[in-house]
Parts: structure tokens; sequence; C-alpha cells
């Protein structure tokens, strides 16, 4: 099929994946190419708080508020059929807030999952957590084992909460079980592999993330997912998480396919010009 003919399908096909849609969010998603979507979207939701100031309301209002920005991320990942989304619902350095914040937070965890849990499995998504899930409160454990024993089977998206998760935690975490685990085959003091390592990280099994987007113009990482975003696009935008609808979530996806990835390479055309002559190159 002519890649004219092929977009023009997909043009067609795009928007009735997402039922009904507003007219910015039509252009974006003619802009996309379905062909080319990250295969794994990671999500640093931050601006809660702010969101809440600015409007002089309870911080805890701004995490009741992104509570649905984290629905329609989850809903339209699902529909453009993404491998997998994680989203940072809570780190290890988050235990240092106000214990009526953290409190909440869990809270409003457990009432989203009550909520949601049958939706998420009605559309054929796998719920997977990522983090210390032994230091969560046991109610919170007990509906998370729960989420994810109903959801086990389901073959659609993956949807990763990081909850109780350090990226430097996970990767000691993975360290740690490699050094005690039987290591199939290596002998013990054989060096260790990066899919060796890999194979140990919470995320053991789920592709990198191609595109990571941080909300709220803070532009760090701060201890998400640091061994897999090792190659991936990031994205800040200043729109704070309550405020990330689907049309900013669609203009973020159009933007990552306008990115070149090169993966420490060179360009296709510089490599060609680099295997030409030097006087036929131009040069
Ligand atoms: C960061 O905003 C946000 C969090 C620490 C919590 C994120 C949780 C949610 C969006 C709700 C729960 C999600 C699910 C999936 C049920 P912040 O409080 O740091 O904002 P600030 O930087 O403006 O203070």
């Amino acid at each position: 099929m002519s890649l004219s003919k092929k977009n023009a399908v997909l043009q067609v096909a795009a928007p009735n994946l997402l039922a009904s849609i507003t007219a910015e969010e039509r252009r974006f998603l003619e802009a996309l190419d379905l062909g080319r979507l990250p295969r794994h979207l990671a999500i640093i939701m931050d601006g809660n708080g702010r969101w809440a100031r600015r409007r002089h309301l309870p911080r805890v209002a701004g995490h009741s508020s992104g509570v649905q920005s984290a629905r329609m991320a989850i809903e339209t990942c699902a529909r453009l059929k993404l491998e997998a989304l994680t989203l940072y619902a809570f780190s290890v350095e988050n235990w240092r807030r106000p214990k009526t914040e953290v409190d909440f937070l869990m809270r409003l965890l457990r009432e989203y999952l009550g909520r949601e849990l049958p939706s998420i499995h009605k559309n054929n998504i796998r719920l997977r957590i990522l983090g210390r899930l032994d230091e969560l409160p046991a109610g919170v454990r007990d509906d998370l084992a729960r989420g994810m024993e109903l959801t086990a089977k389901n073959t659609g998206m993956t949807l990763a909460l990081a909850l109780n998760y350090g990226g430097r935690a996970e990767i000691l975490d993975a360290f740690n079980r490699l050094l005690a685990s039987p290591r199939n085959g290596h002998g013990p003091s054989s060096p260790v592999t990066e899919e060796e390592l890999a194979a140990h990280l919470y995320t053991s099994g789920l592709p990198d993330p191609d595109l990571l987007i941080r909300t709220s113009g803070e532009m760090r990482v701060s201890n998400f997912l640091l061994w897999q975003i090792a190659y991936a696009e990031i994205y800040f935008t200043d729109t704070l998480w309550p405020d990330f609808s689907r049309a900013r979530l669609l203009e973020a996806l159009v933007e990552f396919q306008k990115r070149e990835r090169r993966y420490g390479g060179i360009r296709e055309n510089d490599a060609e010009q680099l295997s030409k002559p030097a006087r036929a190159a131009g040069r």
C-alpha cells in the first residue's frame, strides 16, 4: 500500500478509536501515524498540588482531580493499543509528605481500584505494580494483589502502577535478587549481563519505555525507571497533571513521532554520505 493510501486509511480509522472527539483531538489524531506509536509510555504525573493551590483548594483536591487524568491516559493508551503504560503514582520519597496526604493518596488508590478494576479487566488490561510492595499498608497490598490476580491472564495493554517506587531501589533490588539466584547456567563469578539484570527488574518482560512524559514544567527524571529510560524520548510540558487532557496526550504522541531516535548511531543520510568518497559527497 502506498504511504499516502496508508495514511488515508489511518486518518479514517483513528477517530473511530476514541469514540466522540473534539476538533483539537481530531487534528492531533490525524497527524498521528498509528504504526509508529511508542510501545511503552511512562508518565510522571506532576503538579497536582500546584493545580489545587491555584484554585485555593487543599492539595489533596489536586490528587482527586489527577485521578481523572490517569483514567483518561489509561483509556486512551488502551484504545490506541499501546503495549504498556506506566504511571508514577507514589515514590519511595513520597513517604516524607505529611501523614494526612500519604493516607489520602493510599485511600484514593483503593477507591480507584474498587471503582475501576471491573472496567480495567473488561478492557483486557493487565495490572502490574512496580515498587516495594511489602512496605505498603496491608489493605492496599491486598487490593493490589486482587487486581493483579484478576487481570493476570489479560492479553491487552499492561498498566503498570509505580507505587513505593524508586529507580535506585529497583536496581538494588534486582542486583540483590540476582546475587541470591542460582544464575541459571552462569558460573557464580561470571560477569552479569544487561539481559540478566533487566530480567530481575520490576519491569521484567516489558519493553523499555520509548517515551517519558513529565507534566508541570519540572525537568527532572526524579528516580523514575532509571535503567529503562536509557534511550527514551523525554517530553516535558508545563501543563499540570489534572489539566493533562486527551488532546495534550495526543499532542505529546505527535511530538514523539517528530523526534528521530538514533540509539547512539547516526542518521541514515549521514551514513550514506560517509560511505561515499569525499569528492562525490560534495566535501
Ligand atoms: C505529584 O503531584 C503527584 C503525586 C505524588 C501523586 C500522583 C497520584 C495521582 C495522580 C492520583 C492517583 C493515581 C491513580 C492511578 C489512582 P505533586 O503533589 O507533587 O504536585 P506539586 O509538585 O504541584 O506539589
